[in-house]
């Protein structure tokens, strides 16, 4: 294949991209998000706070317009995300227990249901682990609501939108031997073992010179597969340039195809000056919307199975 999506096509996979509804007129950024691109998610415009900014009040416009762009161009989507500590309508930041679990359950079954039939899977719940070494939930108004709130959510939108694949969203979960990660996969197993929907893990994959590609990243995307379910790269970016740069995005995508259940790869955002590192340089294309290395890379692997 001679695009991203066509070469991914060749191993059954996608290749999806991050838009904003508000670049959709930039004809540069377009016509490279439709040539190149097979999946797409909404960078803002699906989040709580945009899709529910007065309760029970919902508003689809800027979401439902990045999902007409998608299927007026014969792509899918990725809904994201439709519970997260962060990104709540300023009515839901203050809530607690039972009004707030109510809340968050509406938002759910709302916005899934609006969604109906046209999402290929949903980040039900995103970044519910805490960092560091304590392998345990992030404190938040949702946590402290109970801890079951997770499956709550995952019931909810199974119920709302039984056809779209469910999938729980995380960063900092790439490396095996991170206690995050340990413990998203703990939560996973549990789910699966008694039957809670889930379908999915979304590996964020922002990735930095701190936070770099770890060496065990496909034994990380096994670990999960093996639990039966799919795993999905969900927002990719690598801070860097030039080959270094290249050969980390080709560790990347080497390390899905190399996994049956790795079923596609997004990368967050089209161009560098379209991410939201502000002044790094983390994607496949330039701010002209050259492609950069990085993307050769990428195309050559994705080509190479
Ligand atoms: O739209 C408003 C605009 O009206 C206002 O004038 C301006 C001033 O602050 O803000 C604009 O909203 C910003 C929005 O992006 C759209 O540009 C928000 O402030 C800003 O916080 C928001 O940042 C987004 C961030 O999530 C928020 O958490 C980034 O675009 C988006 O790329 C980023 O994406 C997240 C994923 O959802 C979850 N994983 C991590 C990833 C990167 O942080």
């Amino acid at each position: 294949g001679s695009t991203l999506q066509d070469a991914a096509k060749g191993s059954g996979r996608y290749f999806g991209t991050a838009i904003a509804a508000s670049r959709l007129n930039d004809s540069t950024y377009s016509t490279i998000a439709n040539r190149e691109f097979n999946m797409i998610t909404a960078e803002n415009e699906m989040k709580m706070d945009a899709t529910e900014p007065n309760q029970n009040q919902f508003n689809f416009s800027q979401g439902d317009r990045i999902l007409n762009w998608a299927q007026q161009n014969g792509k899918q989507v990725r809904g994201h995300a439709l519970a997260w500590y962060s990104q709540q309508p300023g009515w839901m930041q203050n809530m607690s227990g039972t009004q707030l679990r109510n809340a968050m359950l509406n938002h759910v079954t709302g916005v899934a249901t609006h969604y109906k039939g046209k999402i290929y899977a949903w980040d039900v719940v995103n970044e519910a682990f805490a960092d560091g070494s304590s392998g345990g939930r992030r404190d938040s108004n949702l946590e402290r609501t109970g801890s079951d709130w997770i499956e709550a959510a995952f019931r909810a939108a199974r119920a709302a939108d039984p056809g779209a694949k469910l999938c729980y969203n995380d960063y900092n979960t790439d490396d095996w031997t991170h206690a995050k990660t340990q413990g998203v996969y703990r939560m996973v197993s549990d789910f699966k073992s008694r039957g809670v929907p889930i379908d999915c893990v979304g590996l964020q994959s922002h990735f930095n010179p701190q936070s770099p590609v770890p060496a065990n990243y496909q034994t990380t995307i096994e670990r999960f597969a093996a639990l039966g379910v799919d795993v999905q790269i969900t927002e990719l970016d690598i801070e860097g340039s030039g080959q270094q740069q290249a050969e980390n995005f080709r560790k990347v995508t080497q390390a899905c195809l190399n996994v049956a259940r790795c079923t596609g790869i997004t990368v967050w955002g089209v161009r560098d000056t379209d991410s939201w590192r502000a002044s790094g340089t983390p994607l496949l294309f330039d701010g002209s919307g050259n492609k950069k290395a990085a993307y050769t890379a990428v195309l050559d692997t994705l080509n190479s199975v």
